[in-house]
């Protein structure tokens, strides 16, 4: 179990988060549901609906699609981001490639966090472009 000081700590060092004060980080670790996977679990499937993101606080997930795998996510990186903001399937599935613990934010209170803190959007595009870069053709 993350204890709070332990969750804002690790929100600051998120590149989404880094911005936010304090007293937000405090509101932020409230809300995110700490969840657990074993290594070798499927998270979710391409083609599943989504209504969260994951923010991985330990271990690491392998981005797989199709028979592929795309990449490997590692701590402070998150994922399922792309379902929540576009309401589209998820473009990819998640297996976790060690044992992982992430905190899990709902799409609405990710919407709310967004309309609140203007550098939660500009972060989300720095995450969604650096991915676009590094998408081997
Ligand atoms: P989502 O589509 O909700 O579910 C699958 C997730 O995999 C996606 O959000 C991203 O978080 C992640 N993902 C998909 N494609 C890539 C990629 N090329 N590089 C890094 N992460 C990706």
């Amino acid at each position: 179990m993350i204890s709070t000081l332990e969750k804002i700590i690790f929100l600051k060092g998120v590149e989404l988060f880094s911005q936010l004060s304090g007293e937000k980080l405090a509101q932020v670790s409230q809300i995110a549901k700490e969840v657990e996977f074993d290594r070798g679990k499927k998270i979710f499937s391409e083609g599943d609906a989504g209504n969260s993101l994951f923010l991985i606080v330990r271990g690491s997930v392998d981005v797989v699609k199709g028979d592929r795998r795309l990449v490997t996510l590692g701590e402070k990186e998150c994922f399922g981001e792309m379902a929540i903001l576009d309401s589209e399937p998820r473009s990819a599935t998640i297996v976790a490639s060690a044992d992982v613990v992430c905190l899990e934010l709902s799409r609405e209170d990710f919407y709310e966090l967004m309309a609140d803190e203007h550098e939660i959007p500009q972060g989300i595009i720095k995450v969604l472009v650096r991915r676009l870069r590094n998408v081997k053709t």
